[in-house]
């Protein structure tokens, strides 16, 4: 009777170099506690390491927002959350759509029962902040939403003149910030942003499934006064509010308690080397990057004027077979990049720079790898001119490096 248990092989996961647009490798510390002892949600110890995490949180994200904090779940809880949250039936969203994750959160206001209006851009351009503007003008909008960083083209947006307008017409704005946060300049008190939610496998470098979010005071006191009961009770943010920060910790869901102490030591790790140092990082080692495929003529998606420094999208040449390169990046090299996505799957390449796998190693592999695979289809021909043109990026940076230095020492 019953059914024949499964033979299954002990699992056993290939080493990778991820250098897609997330998750990213993880640090030995993010690795250590995700095999730490586990506790209950309501553990003394727990509710500790919650109040740190939230703390490192603010920095993170620049903010003295009491309310932030980590939802269970991958970024698209945090976008789900942030318009759940936001909208009542018959409330205008204006929504920036310059790719795919924007029209995602058109999709998801249009399902909350809001009357969407789009302010479009062509995918590889930013936002024009005087479209936002004339959609702005005349309506009564309860929120404008945007993405900081389209992951699927690699283009930021002019954040403070978008959150400048959303503030004078008192819209609430929400601002994805996924494939930005722990990478880019990220100030919510600057771009006016009533909510940014991020994810943690991208810049932050922990594992998949938690959110990080952070709401400022008045947007709260909306959420938790509103005429109608937000209609997704799991990702009310003000029961989760009531479990991160109420006096009596009221119990709304069991915490994933290895992905809460995998994101605190990230975090830990960020405030380690320091927001500003982060961002550096990341700027250098996209110069470095794009330096090379310069060298090797490969062309960028995205506007020169507004690209991300934590994604880099790259034109495929004509006549090479986009998958057949990742295939064998993944094989030969055991290297991770991704594709285009919707209209341009099969003539991009998208490549993450963040986190932990924004190092010098993960630049000048990828480079040389790339440069081998584009010679095997009758690209261009391994010279090594990608992998020189980085390393000229890093001597110039390490010069300028030793000059500051030098010069700080004799200040
Ligand atoms: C800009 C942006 N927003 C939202 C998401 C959704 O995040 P997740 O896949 O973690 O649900 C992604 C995922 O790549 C993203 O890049």
């Amino acid at each position: 009777m019953g059914f024949d248990p499964p033979h299954v092989a002990e699992l056993s996961p290939p080493q990778r170099v991820l250098m897609g647009p997330g998750p990213t490798s993880l640090p030995p510390a993010v690795l250590q506690a995700l095999i730490a002892p586990i506790t209950g949600h309501k553990d003394p110890f727990f509710l500790h390491v919650m109040d740190e995490t939230a703390e490192l949180l603010r920095y993170l994200f620049q903010t003295s927002n009491e309310a932030s904090l980590s939802l269970p779940g991958t970024g698209g809880a945090g976008m789900e959350a942030a318009i759940a949250n936001l909208i009542q039936p018959g409330d205008t969203a204006v929504v920036c759509v310059n790719g795919l994750f924007g029209a995602r959160m058109a999709e998801i206001a249009r399902r909350h029962g809001a009357d969407v209006v789009q302010v479009t851009a062509p995918w590889g351009k930013p936002i024009d902040p005087d479209d936002l503007r004339k959609a702005l003008a005349g309506r009564k909008a309860r929120v404008v939403t945007t993405v900081h960083g389209e992951t699927s083209t690699g283009v930021t947006q002019p954040m403070e003149e978008l959150g400048q307008i959303a503030g004078d017409q008192g819209a609430f704005l929400v601002v994805d910030v996924v494939a930005t946060i722990g990478g880019m300049p990220v100030i919510p008190h600057a771009w006016n942003s009533a909510i940014c939610y991020g994810a943690s496998q991208k810049c932050i470098s922990a594992p998949p499934g938690v959110s990080p979010i952070t709401v400022n005071l008045e947007t709260m006191d909306y959420i938790r006064n509103r005429a109608t009961p937000v209609p997704c009770w799991y990702l009310d943010l003000g029961e989760h509010r009531n479990y991160w920060f109420a006096k009596e910790r009221i119990y709304h869901h069991t915490a994933p308690v290895p992905l809460i102490y995998a994101l605190h030591e990230a975090l830990r790790l960020i405030a380690e080397e320091g927001i500003e140092a982060r961002w550096a990082r990341h700027a250098l080692h996209n110069r470095a990057f794009v330096a090379g495929l310069e060298a090797m003529d490969l062309e960028l998606f995205a506007d020169p004027n507004y690209r991300m420094t934590t994604l880099v999208s790259i034109n495929v040449p004509n006549g090479v077979d986009e998958a057949r390169v990742r295939g064998e990046l993944l094989r030969e090299y055991g290297i991770e990049i991704s594709g285009g996505l919707g209209p341009y799957a099969g003539r991009m390449w998208r490549v993450g720079i963040m986190g932990h796998s924004a190092s010098h190693n993960n630049v000048v592999l990828l480079l040389s790898a790339l440069e081998r695979l584009l010679a095997r289809q009758g690209y261009g021909s391994p010279t090594g001119a990608g992998v020189a043109a980085a390393d000229a990026e890093y001597s110039a940076a390490a010069a300028e490096y030793s000059a500051a230095a030098a010069q700080a020492a004799v200040a």
